[in-house]
């Protein structure tokens, strides 16, 4: 298109199989979810740049370099959400949905921004199905999610994934683990670190654990465990979620570097990762943030959740299907095509998902149609079946066709499709 508009870069135009992909993911997740007592919600895209500077953490990537800030027109900054969890719990807080002696579970779908280098299965607008409980502190908490998170997975036919799993510690035992890092981090050579780890070995140590460049990865590799480090509530915990996993057969890897680039996890955190999508490899992570809710204005809750990312998702799901319509209803002359009109709302109304053509043509024109649509039958209705009150029904799959009477149409429709 010269000069027509065009999509901005990292932004898509969902439709074909990656839509379908997509509306099977929101309807097996929401019947996975139900089941497990999570309700929707839908928080707004835009909120105020603070939320995320707080709970994100300031000296994130995220925070730092990939959210798409700007100005009011009152000048008050603002934030297309580079993920749901903020604002999911500045919610929950804002509307009261959370008190204390309760558990909280709540899901959201919809897109997130994030200015990065886009790639495949990396976009700047990309879509999350995200999952909040909020209000327990239990391990049980921890286990359920992940089950219900593989159970989904499970469900849209992906099995060759893999589970890791580590603890981050609590604020009793990260203080301590931090300076061991940071000591560990100081007896290196600086200048083999990328420019980003040396500012993070000084402000946000953990975050250089969970660098991407090769170099940073092999000079960490001996780096002190977070899972050595952990107090004994934190590895009772930890240990407690493995039991559960454990008692469904549900398998992990442990990962040392898995710290995930938000700042506000504690003790348990996870990733489902595929290495059938390319660099891009987690599909889904999360993991705990107790004292996140209570940070943004809510009271002192334990909270953990979990996203999965849609786009990742759908390139597994290749053969997601669109789904297709039972009939075409072709009225082949202009005068029959309210009668065709007539005949197809009939069968919408039993059930039947069709196409009919507004007005005639020559043949091939139409059953170009038929075929573009992807109709499963085409019903013809020329002047000699509308003189004998019949239609002839055609199998688009295997050419063979057989007249019926209109008011027989639903019934034998119904007996071809389940052959
Ligand atoms: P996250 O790991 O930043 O966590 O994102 C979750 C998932 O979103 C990733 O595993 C990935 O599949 C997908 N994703 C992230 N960035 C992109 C991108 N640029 N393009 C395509 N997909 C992407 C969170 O966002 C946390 N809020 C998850 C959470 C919820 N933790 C607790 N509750």
């Amino acid at each position: 298109m010269s000069n027509g508009y065009k999509r901005l870069k990292g932004f898509a135009d969902l439709y074909g199989q990656e839509m379908a992909a997509f509306s099977q993911m929101e309807n097996t997740a929401k019947a996975v979810f139900s089941r497990y007592g999570f309700k929707e919600l839908r928080p707004p895209l835009l909120e105020a740049t603070e939320l995320f500077q707080r709970s994100i953490g300031t000296e994130t990537d995220v925070v730092k370099k990939e959210m798409f800030t700007f100005p009011d027109r009152k000048g008050r900054f603002l934030t297309l959400r580079p993920e749901a969890t903020a604002g999911v719990l500045r919610a929950c807080a804002e509307n009261g949905l959370v008190r204390s002696g309760s558990v909280t579970r709540v899901f959201t779908i919809g897109p997130m921004f994030r200015y990065e280098r886009p790639q495949k299965g990396r976009m700047r607008q990309f879509h999350q199905i995200n999952c909040e409980c909020l209000g327990a502190e239990s391990p049980f908490a921890d286990a359920e999610l992940i089950c219900m998170l593989l159970d989904f997975l499970k469900r849209l036919g992906l099995n060759k994934l893999t589970l890791k799993l580590n603890s981050l510690g609590c604020k009793n035992c990260r203080a301590a683990y931090h300076e061991k890092l940071s000591s560990f981090l100081q007896q290196l050579d600086e200048n083999e670190l990328c420019e980003d780890c040396r500012i993070r070995a000084k402000v946000n140590p953990l975050r250089v654990l969970d660098c991407k460049q090769a170099k940073c990865r092999e000079l960490t590799a001996e780096a002190p465990k977070l899972l050595d480090n952990n107090c004994p509530d934190c590895q009772k915990h930890f240990n407690a979620v493995l039991e559960l996993l454990a008692s469904q057969n549900i398998g992990w890897e442990i990962d040392h570097h898995l710290v995930r680039g938000l700042d506000y996890y504690k003790r348990v955190t996870f990733e489902v990762v595929s290495d059938e999508i390319g660099a891009q490899t987690a599909v889904a992570g999360g993991g705990r943030y107790d004292g996140l809710l209570g940070q943004l204005g809510g009271p002192d809750l334990p909270g953990a959740g979990f996203a999965c990312g849609m786009e990742r998702l759908a390139l597994l799901m290749a053969e997601a299907a669109e789904p297709g319509l039972d009939f075409y209803l072709l009225a082949l002359e202009d005068r029959l095509l309210a009668q065709g009109f007539v005949l197809a709302e009939n069968l919408r109304r039993q059930g039947f998902s069709g196409e009919i053509n507004y007005r005639s043509g020559s043949m091939k024109s139409l059953m170009r149609q038929v075929s573009h649509s992807g109709a499963k039958f085409c019903l013809l209705l020329g002047s000699e079946e509308a003189n004998a009150a019949q239609i002839t029904v055609k199998n688009m799959g295997n050419g063979e066709q057989f007249s019926v009477e209109q008011i027989n149409l639903a019934t034998a429709l119904g007996q071809a499709l389940a052959k």
